[in-house]
């Protein structure tokens, strides 16, 4: 009598019967010949980390086996069987071990997908074993342990500990991930993450066809084109090359932390980290940035780096399958809304049927055809003769022309230089030409309608304006947004004629102020804001919006003529460098305080460069720009200030005293300055957290430590930790807190900006989710060091 003949017998048995089912889906870790998985039955690993089973992803009614992390909330499907080919009915179809293989049945028991080994094995001497590294593995249920079959060397889309990427030299094979088509649809995609054993390194291709981005080549510790590599201490790789097969293969250095790679449906490799056990945070990504991945738009589609979704159709076209998109696979394109006429019937192209649309700072693959022309109306002209000439450009005397479908436009912001100008055919009845047919009309309308506008508008602007000057005169506020409005009088009569000044700067002074209802404020009059009034309320509420437990508070502002003002809430315990360097017995900063104000710091920097919808660089980062409140809780003050004061702020910047030290050699050197910029001041300041010195030695004396260089030395050639601390703190100090602070402020002030870590890795280290590894000793540290008249550079 079969197992389901029982369980037919009576309603008690099959209580019974479940019970047994479920205890058999949760103690076995292993399929054996005459047992099967059907339905919700799993196996799971002996130590209880993964899971194998059916799974649908998604909102898909198609199921899969797969393998996942058993305890983790948040699914993650580590490896698939059946990638390509589903079933829909999981408790009629079957995974079990057959003639020596792992075979899975479908509802009509007809094999889909198997191991595929050739083996003389008979059924009942193979066992199928789930790991607890995640391996599936398939071998003799007695005597030999060698490995028939394995999951690791048939990687899905997911790079696990332990498995190897490669190739293998004996079947001719590369091991390789493979992206999912879609987030719903587990079948192979388009892009995969591959083995080059020529150039020892990886390389991600499209279509398995079009290199898109390389590692580098290895050199024994770390890939070259991936320098930030080296940050976290979370894996070991090794290289491996013998007479069967070369891989790379890497190991967790700490096996408490649960991280995965895979090659995700966005063409990029995400490095996954597991948080609080429950969910999965990307904390490195290569390419570095979505559009770098090769066609990811798909044909006619655009890739915009600053917009999301990052795909687009190109004007006059649409997207071909909509449910893709809404599954984040835009690779099938985007279609002509009206499909050209030469197309559709093969006849000879028409003049009369086509037009072009001018896109403007484009970039485009390489051109199928380069012609010398006198004249865009001749390279118009040559393009549109041939039906399969999509699109062109005329730069003055030279016409290129693209065939056939356009993959990987880019949409690149303005001003950077490199985007071309480039006309796209259309079908003349596309309703973009459409207003071109009654063009006077449309200039006569616009004209007149544009008046009418303006008369409005300005009605408006008079009537709004008035009634404000009555409200300020009035002292009342307004209320724009998060924002209060003042009036000048009101902050004159706060802050008693501007009497009480908490300091100064490059932008302006800054002065205590009590508001009627007594809120205690800090107002700072603006110095060199050259903005009209109407871009300086914009950009003023685009800061007000920005809140963040370790960011000041914007409360209001005032613009009154040539008077600009910005009202913060006011910290009591004033700026950093007041705490570090003009020290008395009362107000010595304990380390653990210290390590706090480290951590919100670059919890508030992370936010800006990272949460908000625009990235916001600080550019000032230093000592006096962390203000604390009564509890010491850090407050990054003054963001956002580079956008009020435009071209003004890097003038003010680098002319500034004082601000020298902290800024990134990027500014000097002339390369694109990014929030990598933040990363190095704030490895500066740490330096000063830790020594309570400013970095700069203005004494003569020669025998004075650079401290930055003397802290980096220590780090990495070992020393005495607590020796670098403040010596107010009398060597009171976490060595293991020391020692990762001053890691992680060698990492932040490298000199090539890539190596340098993100604000968020910064928190990863410092809240002790990421181990940091040691860092390389900065090169301009080492040259300031051999220089004896180093000091001349940063005092
Ligand atoms: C499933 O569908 C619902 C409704 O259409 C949608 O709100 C939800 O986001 C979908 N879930 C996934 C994982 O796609
Ligand atoms: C099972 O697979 C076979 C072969 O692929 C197919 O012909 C059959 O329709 C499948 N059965 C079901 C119920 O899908
Ligand atoms: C394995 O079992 C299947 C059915 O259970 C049977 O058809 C097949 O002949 C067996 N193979 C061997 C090698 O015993
Ligand atoms: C599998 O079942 C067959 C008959 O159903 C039996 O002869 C065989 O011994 C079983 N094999 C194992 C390994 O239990
Ligand atoms: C099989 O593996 C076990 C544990 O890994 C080991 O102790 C044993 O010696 C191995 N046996 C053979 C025959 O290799
Ligand atoms: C590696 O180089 C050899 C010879 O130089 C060449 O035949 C082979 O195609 C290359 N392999 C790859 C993956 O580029
Ligand atoms: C990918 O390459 C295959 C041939 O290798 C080709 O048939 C297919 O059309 C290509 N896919 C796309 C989306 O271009
Ligand atoms: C990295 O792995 C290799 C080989 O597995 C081992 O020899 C080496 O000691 C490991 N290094 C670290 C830092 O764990
Ligand atoms: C290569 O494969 C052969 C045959 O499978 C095996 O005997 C040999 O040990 C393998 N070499 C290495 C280095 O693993
Ligand atoms: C995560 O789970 C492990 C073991 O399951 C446990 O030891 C650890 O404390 C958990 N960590 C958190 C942050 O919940
Ligand atoms: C084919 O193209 C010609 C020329 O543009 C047009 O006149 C004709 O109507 C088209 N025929 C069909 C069947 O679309
Ligand atoms: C293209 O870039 C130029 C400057 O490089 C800019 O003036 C223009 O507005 C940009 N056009 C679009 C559509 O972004």
């Amino acid at each position: 009598m079969s197992l389901k003949n029982i369980c037919n017998m009576s309603f008690f048995l099959t209580i019974l019967c479940l019970c047994v089912n479920s205890l058999f889906s949760h103690a076995a870790d292993t399929i054996s010949a005459n047992q099967s998985l059907s339905g919700d039955q799993t196996i799971v690993s002996s130590g209880g980390i993964f899971e194998l089973g059916f799974f649908s992803p998604g909102n898909s009614s198609k199921y899969y086996i797969g393998i996942w992390y058993k305890r983790i909330p948040e699914k993650a499907i580590v490896w698939v069987a059946n990638r390509e080919i589903p079933i829909s009915n999981k408790d009629s179809a079957q995974l079990r071990v057959l003639d020596g293989n792992l075979v899975l049945l479908n509802e009509s028991q007809i094999k889909i997908w198997s191991t595929d080994l050739t083996s003389t094995a008979s059924n009942s001497s193979v066992i199928a074993v789930l790991l607890d590294n995640g391996n599936l593995i398939l071998r003799e249920k007695s005597g030999s342990n060698s490995t028939l079959w394995e999951s690791f060397n048939n990687p899905s889309d997911t790079w696990m500990p332990g498995a190897k990427i490669g190739y293998d030299k004996r079947t001719k094979r590369g091991r390789f991930l493979t992206s999912w088509k879609n987030s719903e649809d587990p079948a192979p995609g388009l892009f995969s993450d591959e083995f080059d054993p020529n150039g020892t390194q990886y390389v991600m291709m499209w279509n398995r066809s079009k290199q898109y981005w390389t590692s580098g080549s290895w050199d024994g510790h770390r890939f070259s084109l991936i320098p930030e590599m080296g940050l976290f201490r979370i894996y070991n790789f090794t290289y491996v090359d013998n007479e069967n097969e070369s891989y790379f293969t890497f190991t967790r250095t700490n096996p408490s932390t649960i991280t995965r790679f895979n090659m995700d449906v966005s063409g990029r490799v995400k490095q996954r980290l597991l948080m609080n056990n429950e969910s999965w945070n990307v904390f490195g990504s290569q390419p570095r940035q979505q559009c770098e991945v090769y066609a990811y738009c798909g044909a006619f589609g655009i890739c915009n780096q600053d917009s999301l979704p990052f795909c687009s159709c190109l004007p006059g076209f649409k997207i071909k399958h909509d449910n893709d998109w809404s599954l984040m696979d835009y690779s099938a394109g985007c279609v002509r809304e009206i499909s050209l006429q030469c197309e559709n019937n093969g006849s000879t192209s028409n003049e009369k049927n086509d037009k072009f649309l001018m896109n403007s700072n484009l970039s485009l693959p390489l051109r199928s055809q380069l012609l010398t022309s006198g004249s865009i109306g001749e390279c118009e002209g040559a393009c549109l003769s041939n039906c399969s000439c999509s699109a062109y450009a005329y730069d003055g005397s030279q016409c290129s022309l693209w065939n056939g479908e356009l993959f990987n436009l880019q949409q690149l912001a303005e001003g950077d230089g490199s985007g071309k100008d480039v006309y796209v055919r259309l079908s003349a009845s596309s309703s973009l030409f459409v207003k071109s047919k009654n063009d006077k009309q449309i200039v006569i309308g616009s004209v007149v309608g544009s008046v009418v506008a303006v008369l409005v508008i300005l009605a408006i602007v008079f009537a709004v304006v008035f009634s404000r000057r009555r409200l300020m005169a009035g002292k009342s506020k307004v209320v724009e947004g998060f924002l209060v409005a003042f009036g000048y009088k009101d902050l004159q009569n706060a802050t008693k004629n501007f009497s009480e000044k908490l300091g100064g700067g490059g932008f302006g002074s800054v002065y205590k102020g009590t508001l009627p209802d007594s809120t205690v404020v800090a107002v700072k009059k603006l110095e060199s804001v050259s903005q009209g009034e109407k871009q300086f309320r914009a950009e003023v509420s685009t800061i007000g919006i920005i809140q963040h437990v370790n960011l000041v508070r914007l409360r209001g502002f005032c613009v009154q003529g040539n008077n600009k003002m910005l009202v913060y809430d006011y910290m009591q315990n004033g700026s950093l460098d007041s705490h570090l360097f003009d020290v008395k017995k009362s107000n010595i900063l304990k380390w653990k305080t210290r390590y706090q104000i480290a951590l919100g710091v670059a919890k508030g920097l992370a936010y800006l460069h990272e949460n908000c919808k625009n990235c916001i660089i600080h550019f000032d980062v230093k000592p006096e720009n962390v203000l604390l409140d009564n509890e010491f809780c850090p407050k990054v003050a003054d963001f956002g200030l580079a956008k009020l004061l435009g071209g003004n702020f890097s003038r003010v910047l680098t002319t500034m005293r004082g601000t020298i030290g902290y800024l990134a050699p990027e500014w000097i050197s002339g390369v694109e300055v990014t929030a990598k910029a933040d990363v190095y001041s704030y490895g500066m300041m740490l330096f000063e957290l830790v020594s309570g010195k400013r970095n700069t030695t203005n004494s003569e004396d020669e025998n004075v430590r650079y401290f930055p260089y003397w802290a980096a030395s220590v780090t990495i050639e070992g020393g005495d930790i607590l020796d670098l601390l403040d010596p107010v703190l009398e060597r009171e100090g976490d060595i293991e807190e020391v020692s990762n602070i001053c890691k992680v402020a060698c990492w932040c002030v490298q000199g090539d900006a890539s190596v340098r870590p993100s604000m968020g890795q910064v928190v990863q280290i410092l809240e002790g989710v990421m181990d940091v590894n040691l860092p390389p000793l900065p090169r301009w540290l080492q040259v300031l060091a051999e220089t004896p008249a180093h000091s001349a550079l940063y005092s």
